[in-house]
């Protein structure tokens, strides 16, 4: 067995766990033994355009993990909200014990013709959700991993749009610069019990965000790709399971010295621009 391996007996919440990359993570960590509390808002925002989760998906990503033979418990939940992200802390504890693991991963995106033509409620959602909504989910989540006296990890899903640049899409750029400012103090303040924090920076992903993004706003995904946003190693978009395989080395054991790190999955792509 490597320290891959080794999620038995540790519990790990995930936030935006209904479908995309949520869901694989889920999947990821119940096969490396982890059991899953997993949370989603499954419902719409008035300020995005595309379609988020539905209740039917999460349902569908607690039934994929007991069919994968894992423990799951799950519930519709808001990030934006610190009561919904304390009920389900509560759950994890009242279901499984513990808290050991966060995957702060929910998320919405959005685009203008430019940041300046960005409208007020666009902009205050998207801060209110990928920001705020990464930092209630830690609030609720903190007390619970340093009452179980083992540590913790907590991975906050940002972008390389938190590290560069996102013509277009200023509020989703500025958030995610934000979360990587969180998890900074974040990983200074939690260090004395032992809870690791860190982002994984991921570069375009094949999940339902990016299908839906290109269906209703396609002129500014054909501009995206007239500026050469692309990765510097072969491929277009990178799938779930990529990232979730970073977030798996994060919260093992292999990564137990590793804190207060950006890590990009993003086929060089922050190389390249
Ligand atoms: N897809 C990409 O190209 C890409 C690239 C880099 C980073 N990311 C980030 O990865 C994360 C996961 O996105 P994804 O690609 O799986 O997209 P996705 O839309 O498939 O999944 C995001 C999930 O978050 C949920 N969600 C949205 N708002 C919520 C809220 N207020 N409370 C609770 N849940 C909420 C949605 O319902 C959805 O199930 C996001 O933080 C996103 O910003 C995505």
């Amino acid at each position: 067995m490597t320290s891959l391996d080794g999620l038995d007996g540790k519990v790990a919440v995930i936030t935006g766990g209904a479908r995309g990359q949520g869901r694989s993570h889920a999947l990821t960590l119940a096969g490396a033994g982890a059991k899953i509390v997993v949370c989603d808002i499954a419902a719409p925002i008035d300020e995005v355009q595309y379609a988020l989760a539905t209740s039917d998906d999460l349902e569908e990503t607690i039934q994929l993990v007991k069919e994968a033979g894992g423990e799951i418990a799950g519930m519709q939940a808001d990030v934006r909200s610190s009561a919904d992200m304390r009920a389900v802390a509560d759950l994890a504890v009242s279901q499984f014990g513990r808290i050991d693991i966060l995957l702060a991963n929910a998320g919405i995106h959005d685009h203008a013709e430019s940041t300046i033509e960005i409208e007020d409620d666009a902009w205050q959602t998207m801060l209110d959700v990928n920001l705020t909504g990464a930092w209630k989910a830690c609030k609720a989540v903190v007390p619970a991993m340093i009452e179980g006296g083992r540590g913790g990890s907590i991975v906050i899903t940002s972008s390389v749009d938190g590290l560069g640049v996102s013509p277009s899409w200023g509020h989703y750029g500025a958030a995610k610069h934000g979360l990587q400012g969180l998890k900074d103090t974040l990983a200074f303040e939690l260090a004395d019990y032992n809870i690791r924090v860190n982002t994984v920076n991921p570069t375009g992903v094949n999940s339902p965000m990016a299908a839906g993004l290109s269906k209703v706003l396609p002129h500014v995904v054909r501009k995206w790709k007239h500026n050469d946003r692309t990765n510097l190693l072969d491929v277009m978009m990178l799938e779930p399971q990529d990232i979730s395989d970073a977030v798996l080395w994060l919260v093992s054991d292999a990564a137990k010295y590793v804190t207060g790190i950006d890590l990009p999955i993003d086929a060089g792509y922050l190389t390249k621009h």
